[in-house]
């Protein structure tokens, strides 16, 4: 047999390199028709969850949130948001209608990794000591009136099955966490454990989502806000919900006639959700298996396991970097999307910055432009499907709230979207094409009346007010 030439050998390469490309891109595409159902199929999902169908993957949490904030909240609160890769404790002075918030100061660790997975006791009991510090650092322009408790607002970014604004238990961990013995307890009550072992005295008066906290800190600049997102570590919603449309419901029905619901639709599931082989494998080898598998095509934590999922195919199959696969790239989660972020962002004829990456983190020292190429291209892929796909979420959110159209009488009404995480705020690319995507389903004339907006760190100020409407003291005032 005839040695096959050096060039057959790098036609053949190049031809598989393109078959992988070409299955994936099909694999990934969201054509906007494929949006739209998909957006449908949330608002069908939110309506079984709100019946408390038991298959319903959207558990629509009530989050006993029934006000949002109004502005006349007043006095010295603090919060403390855990759930994602920082932990923050925060501290505000809040002034009233006319001041507002006077001063504020805030302090974020990153959550020390073997804590995410070892035990409840340990995670608390760091967590109220990061609080202990914090508090003792309180300056004169903060002011707690004589005789008061200091009270907090506590966000927990996981799904809560809230027993009242300041009760829940946890029903299960997402994101990195994974904590034996903390399902099935009462969150707050492990916290006021840990803080009564810190001898710091604070009482736990608001219990929130990140979702809802955003909601509530994007209302009390924004009277028009309606729901709020969050695209960092995880992805999440929440809305105000008209509360005659819960039928699992069963408590008194609110004075405002509303309710915050917590949807956790980083579960949302649905075989009209473009995966693949990569997000099944990804979904397979995680710390929970078969859930958040929306989340799992979308948010931060994923996106760069995604591309690198597919890079290491690239690797075997077509010898992307050379004939022997990277060893690093074999890594679970070694590539994160800020780093896909970064190389997805490089702007350089010869992708320079892009290629230093590969070698930072893939050790891969001089790659092809082409291989350069490819890479940038996947991170692309991957990107969009996950804007594309966040965005039909919002779109059905809007539906679900009748606010995807103008009203028929030609009045005006403006919605707000509130959205946090890291992903939204500093992955341009994946924004852009996010908010593009959600003015290409709205639609020009309902798109013009549909705002959405950065809430940058909205949950904690968020708890904070909650924790301030919610007070211990509020009804004596
Ligand atoms: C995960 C959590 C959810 C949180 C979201 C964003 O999906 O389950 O509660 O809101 O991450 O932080």
């Amino acid at each position: 047999r005839r040695r096959r030439s050096k060039r057959e050998a790098e036609a053949e390469r190049r031809s598989r390199a393109g078959a992988v490309i070409e299955e994936v891109e099909q694999r990934f595409s969201t054509p906007t028709a494929l949006l739209r159902g998909i957006a449908d199929a949330m608002v069908e999902e939110m309506e079984r969850g709100l019946r408390a169908d038991p298959h319903a993957p959207l558990k629509m949490l009530i989050s006993y949130v029934d006000n949002l904030p109004t502005g006349d909240e007043q006095g010295l609160f603090y919060a403390l948001d855990l759930g994602g890769t920082n932990f923050r404790v925060i501290r505000v002075q809040l002034g009233g209608r006319e001041k507002r918030v006077v001063t504020q100061q805030y302090e974020e660790v990153a959550i020390p990794p073997h804590l995410m997975v070892g035990t409840s006791m340990e995670l608390f009991d760091f967590i109220a000591a990061e609080l202990e510090s914090f508090v003792k650092t309180e300056g004169e322009d903060f002011h707690l009136p004589e005789g008061r408790q200091r009270e907090l607002g506590f966000t927990f970014s996981f799904p809560v099955h809230q027993t009242s604004i300041s009760s829940g238990t946890l029903i299960k961990w997402t994101k990195g966490f994974c904590i034996n013995g903390t399902v099935g307890e009462d969150v707050v009550a492990e916290l006021s454990r840990a803080m009564e072992r810190q001898g710091l005295d604070m009482k736990v008066t608001a219990l929130v989502n990140d979702t809802v906290g955003t909601l509530a800190g994007g209302r009390y600049v924004d009277n028009d806000v309606a729901a709020a997102v969050i695209l960092g570590t995880g992805t999440n919603a929440a809305y105000v919900e008209d509360a005659n449309a819960i039928p699992k419901w069963t408590g008194i029905l609110p004075r405002s006639g509303n309710m915050v619901i917590n949807m956790e639709w980083g579960n949302f599931k649905s075989e009209r959700l473009p995966r693949s082989e990569y997000d099944s494998a990804l979904d397979f080898e995680s710390l929970n298996p078969g859930e958040q598998i929306y989340e799992k095509m979308i948010s931060g934590m994923y996106l760069g396991e995604i591309v690198r999922r597919i890079l290491l195919k690239l690797a075997h199959d077509a010898s992307l970097f050379g004939d022997v696969v990277p060893p690093k790239l074999e890594q679970r989660f070694i590539l994160r999307t800020p780093d896909m972020s970064a190389m997805h962002h490089d702007t350089s004829h010869d992708l320079k910055h892009l290629g230093a990456k590969l070698k930072d983190i893939l050790g891969v020292a001089d790659t092809s432009l082409e291989a350069r190429y490819i890479t940038l291209h996947v991170c692309d892929i991957v990107a969009e499907r996950g804007a594309r796909l966040a965005a039909a979420g919002i779109y059905g959110i809007l539906k679900k709230l009748g606010r995807d159209k103008v009203p028929s009488d030609g009045s005006k009404q403006r919605t707000v979207v509130a959205l946090d995480g890291g992903l939204y705020e500093h992955y341009k690319k994946f924004r852009t094409c996010l908010e593009a995507t959600l003015a290409d389903l709205l639609g020009d004339e309902a798109a013009s009346s549909v705002v959405v907006k950065l809430a940058n760190d909205g949950s904690g100020i968020g708890a904070a007010l909650l924790a301030a409407s919610h007070s211990q003291y509020a009804s004596v005032e």
